[in-house]
C-alpha cells in the first residue's frame, strides 16, 4: 500500500500503455462490514490494497474477527466465528466514512450498535439522519449518552417495514439493507440508491442466503431470514468505475493512448459518452471490459451536473474539472450531491486553470497548458484531480495529498509510472 504523503510530477508525458482497474473501494468497504452477518470463514477476491480497506479490517479485528489480507493476491479471508460485541474507540470510527456501515451489521448480529460521527472526506456536513431513519423504521431506538449514540433493537428483534428515503443515500441504503436482512417480515426500501456498488452488495448478500428483490420505482425488497440461515461467502469485488474514469481522464488530458482493463463499462456510459463528445477516441470492448482512450490534443469542453447513479458521478467531478481546465471553450459543472465538493478549484487555479465558482456551479475556461506548482489535495478525488493535472502541466508539480490518495487509489504512482508518467513519491 502506497502511503506516500506527497508526489513529485514532471508533467508533459502522454500516458501510453495498459492499466488494470482494482476492486471498488465503495463496494468492498460495506461488503467487509456485511461479513459480520454470517458465522464462519468468508473470502473476498479483487480487494484493493488501499488505506480504507486496512481501516475496515482493523475495525473487524477489533470485534474479534480473524482477518488475513494477502495484498499481493488481493484476497481477504475473514473468520467471524469469535466475533463479540464491544465499543471501539472513536478514533477508529472517525478515520473514514464507511465506519458507519458497521452499525447496521452489528445491529443485526447483536441487536445493538453504536456510532460516533464517522469521518471521511471534508466534502460536506455528511449527516447520518437517513441511517437513523432506516434503523428507527425497523423498530430500533436511539439512546444518546453524551458523545456516544447507541442504537438498540427491540428485545424480540427488528421488524420489517416500509423505509422511505427523501434522498437516495448510498450509505443509508446499505445500512438499511444490513439491518433488514434478518428483520421479521418484509422491508421495502423506497427511493433506494441505485449505485452499482449497491447491486454488488445485494448480490453478495444473496449469495450469503439473504432474500432480496427489486421493485419500481427504486425499491429494494428484503424478506427477513434467520441469521443462522446466512452462510459465509466466496465473493469477487466489483471493479472500480471511479478509478477507471480517473485513468481515462489521465489519458485524455495528456493526449495519450491507454487501454483500461477490467473497466465496469456498463456502469460508465455517461462518462464514456462525455469523453466521446469532447472529441477523444473511445473504443469499447464491453465483452472483455476494456476501454481504449486516445486523447485528442485539442478537445472540446462539456458541461454537466453530478447526479445519483446512473447520472454523472460526483466522485469524478474533481477529476473532470482538471480535464476541462485544458479543453477548448467553456464548461460548467454543477455539484448537486455535496455542498462543499469543489476542493480542487483553488489548487487547479494555482496551476493556471481559469475557474470561477458561483454557489454549486463552477465555470471553467480552458487554457492551453497548466503550470507546475505546489498544491494540496484535501479529499480523495481532489487529490486525484491534482495528480492528473500535474501529469499535463509544464514543469514540476508537487502534490501533497496527506493520506487521501492512498485511501482511494491502489498503487497510483506505480500504475502511472507504468504508463510513462514521470512521477515519484517525495522523500
Ligand atoms: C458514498 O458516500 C461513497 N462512499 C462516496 O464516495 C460517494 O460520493 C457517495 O456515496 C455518493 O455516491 C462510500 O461508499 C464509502 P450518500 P455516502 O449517503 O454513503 C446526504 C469517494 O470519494 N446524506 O449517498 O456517505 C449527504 O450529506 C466517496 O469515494 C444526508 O443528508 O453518500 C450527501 O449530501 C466520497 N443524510 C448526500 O446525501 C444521510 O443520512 C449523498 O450522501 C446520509 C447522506
Amino acid at each position: 500500500m502506497n502511503t506516500g504523503e506527497s508526489f513529485i510530477i514532471n508533467g508533459g508525458n502522454p500516458l501510453v500503455g495498459d492499466v488494470r482497474v482494482s476492486g471498488a473501494k465503495n463496494a468492498v468497504l460495506v461488503q467487509l462490514a456485511a461479513l459480520l452477518l454470517a458465522d464462519g470463514v468468508s473470502i473476498l477476491h479483487n480487494v484493493p490494497d488501499i488505506a480504507d480497506v486496512h481501516s475496515m479490517i482493523e475495525l473487524l479485528q477489533f470485534f474479534g474477527a480473524q482477518v488475513v489480507f494477502d495484498t499481493q493476491a488481493h484476497v481477504v479471508t475473514v473468520d467471524t466465528t469469535q466475533v463479540a460485541f464491544a465499543l471501539p474507540p472513536a478514533a477508529m470510527l472517525t478515520k473514514f466514512r464507511a465506519s458507519i456501515l458497521i452499525t447496521g451489521a452489528l445491529l443485526t448480529r447483536f441487536g445493538a450498535s453504536f456510532f460516533t460521527a464517522p469521518g471521511g472526506c471534508p466534502i460536506g456536513e455528511r449527516p447520518i439522519n437517513l441511517h437513523m431513519h432506516a434503523f428507527k423504521s425497523l423498530g430500533a431506538d436511539e439512546i444518546i449518552d453524551g458523545e456516544r449514540h447507541s442504537i438498540v433493537a427491540p428485545a424480540d428483534g427488528l421488524v420489517g417495514a416500509l423505509c422511505i428515503f427523501d434522498y437516495p443515500s448510498v450509505g443509508a441504503t446499505e445500512n438499511a439493507l444490513l439491518a433488514a436482512i434478518c428483520a421479521k417480515g418484509r422491508t421495502a426500501i423506497y427511493n433506494a440508491a441505485l449505485e452499482p456498488e449497491i447491486f454488488d452488495l445485494v448480490n453478495m448478500l444473496r449469495s450469503m442466503g439473504a432474500n432480496i428483490s427489486y421493485d419500481v420505482p427504486a425499491m429494494i425488497i428484503v424478506e427477513g431470514v434467520e441469521r443462522t440461515e446466512l452462510a459465509p461467502v466466496n465473493w469477487t469485488v466489483l471493479p472500480d468505475r471511479l478509478e477507471a474514469g480517473t485513468w481515462l481522464y489521465a489519458a485524455a488530458i495528456t493526449g495519450g493512448n491507454v487501454l483500461v482493463h477490467d473497466a465496469p463499462i456498463e456502469h460508465m456510459y455517461v462518462v464514456l459518452q462525455q469523453l466521446d463528445q469532447m472529441g477523444h477516441v473511445v473504443e469499447i470492448d464491453e465483452q472483455n471490459g476494456v476501454v481504449r482512450l486516445k486523447g485528442s490534443k485539442k478537445y472540446s469542453a462539456v458541461s454537466c451536473k453530478t447526479m445519483p447513479h446512473p447520472g454523472f458521478p460526483t466522485d469524478l467531478q474533481s477529476p473532470l474539472l482538471a480535464l476541462l481546465s485544458c479543453a477548448q471553450g467553456v464548461g460548467k459543472i454543477t455539484e448537486t450531491v455535496y455542498e462543499n465538493r469543489f476542493l480542487a478549484v483553488e489548487p487547479l487555479c494555482t496551476m493556471g486553470a481559469q475557474i470561477t465558482m458561483c454557489n454549486s456551479t463552477v465555470t471553467v475556461t480552458g487554457v492551453d497548458d497548466l503550470i507546475g506548482a505546489e498544491v494540496e489535495g484535501k479529499d480523495i478525488r481532489a487529490s486525484a484531480a491534482l495528480m492528473i493535472a500535474g501529469l499535463r502541466a509544464q514543469g514540476i508539480t508537487r502534490v501533497s495529498t496527506g493520506h487521501h490518495l492512498a485511501r482511494g487509489y491502489e498503487r497510483f504512482v506505480e500504475k502511472a509510472q507504468a504508463l510513462g508518467a514521470d512521477i515519484t513519491v517525495a522523500k
